[in-house]
């Protein structure tokens, strides 16, 4: 199924492949799990320890932060118009595991916005 999302995770994979340091310096693994009228829809990785994004479960590793969300509020968030906070708050944007974590995707989040 496509989604609106993943132009914004191609987005972020081109970032990632063009700056690995900067990703790394991240130094986490994310595990985004997308969804579409109400039901799980795409899984993306973030494995920015090992700077590689892509679709799918983590493999071979545990993500640090798992983060759900629903497709047209990743898009929202991406492109500046959602606040996470405020995502988080609202219980749109629903985070497990290291939530600290969380708050370092900004900057990748907001290369997208920029693209967008
Ligand atoms: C993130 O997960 C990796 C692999 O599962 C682990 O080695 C690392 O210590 C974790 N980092 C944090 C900050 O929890």
């Amino acid at each position: 199924m496509a989604l609106q999302s993943d132009a914004i995770f191609e987005f972020i994979i081109s970032k990632v492949n063009e700056d690995p340091a900067k990703a790394k310096a991240v130094n986490g693994i994310f595990l985004y799990i997308i969804t579409k009228d109400g039901k799980q829809a795409k899984q993306w990785t973030m494995d920015l320890k090992a700077g590689k994004v892509y679709e799918g479960a983590p493999t071979g590793v545990k993500p640090n932060t798992t983060l759900t969300i629903s497709d047209e509020d990743f898009v929202q968030l991406a492109t500046g118009k959602l606040n996470p906070q405020s995502a988080f708050m609202k219980g749109k944007l629903k985070v497990t595991g290291n939530v600290m974590m969380a708050q370092k995707l900004g900057p990748l989040l907001k290369a997208a916005d920029a693209k967008l």
